[in-house]
């Protein structure tokens, strides 16, 4: 009897705990479905604010920003959110136990050329870092929006008449066909551009869109490859934000079967001084992260 009580405990502060995430993830969808309209109807204007990393904020990226605020100050369990748009972060509830980071629109100068854009969520427990990380998600505007959702599994969702429907969970294979160099080419340092050339011999295929959301979900979902952005001449620190965009995307990476590295060391072991701070990024399948951190360890 004591030992069935006791297991109806822990069940309870399971679904506890699922509850929250689940209030997290509804709020995401919700969010989800009005950025979508929103970059469906509205017309791309430019403000005259700068966003933290000097770039001229679109009034799209602003109004996805505030849906997202919106959505997530009706949640009880966030206690502070922060911004790819925000100088700053921001407490919503002091009693709850979540962080959460986004990038409400990346990529969205490509919204003008209609390409794919997406959002990124990076869900923290008791603080902001990459060992705090629990769950990870992002969302791709294309000519489908979808969703993936990683806590202990990978999950991909699509957007059916008002609902996200599960699709499939998502592995990764051990080695793939893709490769998705970003940056100057310029700046590249000589041996990345061995690096990247050496995949391009031995019959890797090109993508690369510029944006990172639907970049990165293309290797994940056709099987694998290799997406980097390294340091380079003009951007020592690369490009990626640590806390919106890098550790989010090395969750799902792992949580997927692949691994991302900073060209030596697991992204998710790496700390942050700065809510905006950046960092070079490599995401891929085993095979092809193993040589990136052979030419690595040799050359950085
Ligand atoms: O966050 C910025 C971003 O737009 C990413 O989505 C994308 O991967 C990257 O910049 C592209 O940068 P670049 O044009 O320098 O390759």
């Amino acid at each position: 009897m004591t030992l069935y009580r006791g297991y109806l405990k822990m069940q309870k502060k399971f679904n506890k705990k699922d509850n929250k995430m689940r209030d997290i993830f509804d709020a995401i969808q919700k969010s989800a479905k009005r950025i979508r309209k929103a970059i469906d109807i509205k017309d791309i204007g430019y403000s005259q604010q700068e966003n933290s990393s000097g770039e001229t904020q679109l009034e799209l990226d602003i109004k996805c920003d505030m849906i997202i605020e919106e959505e997530f100050s009706k949640v009880s369990s966030i206690n502070t959110i922060a911004s790819e748009e925000k100088e700053h972060e921001e407490v919503l509830h002091v009693e709850g136990k979540y962080y959460i980071a986004y990038d409400p629109l990346d990529g969205s100068s490509l919204v003008d050329v209609n390409l794919s854009v997406g959002s990124i969520f990076g869900i923290y427990e008791g603080a902001f870092g990459a060992e705090k990380m629990v769950a990870a998600c992002y969302v791709v505007y294309g000519p489908r929006t979808e969703m993936v959702f990683s806590e202990n599994k990978t999950k991909l969702y699509l957007l059916q008449a008002d609902e996200f429907e599960f699709v499939k969970e998502i592995q990764l294979t051990e080695k793939g066909k893709l490769n998705a160099p970003g940056g100057t080419q310029q700046n590249w340092e000589p041996y990345h551009k061995e690096l990247v050339d050496s995949f391009f011999a031995e019959g890797y295929r090109l993508r690369y869109s510029g944006g990172m959301v639907p970049d990165l979900h293309q290797i994940l979902l056709k099987g694998g490859g290799l997406f980097s952005y390294p340091a380079t001449s003009d951007k020592p620190a690369g490009k990626l934000r640590r806390l919106f965009e890098v550790f989010p995307f090395a969750f799902v990476y792992k949580t997927s079967g692949g691994e991302a590295i900073n060209g030596t060391s697991d992204l998710l072991t790496l700390g942050f001084a700065h809510i905006h701070d950046t960092s070079p990024c490599f995401f891929g399948s085993k095979y092809e992260i193993n040589r990136v951190k052979e030419v690595y360890a040799k050359n950085a």
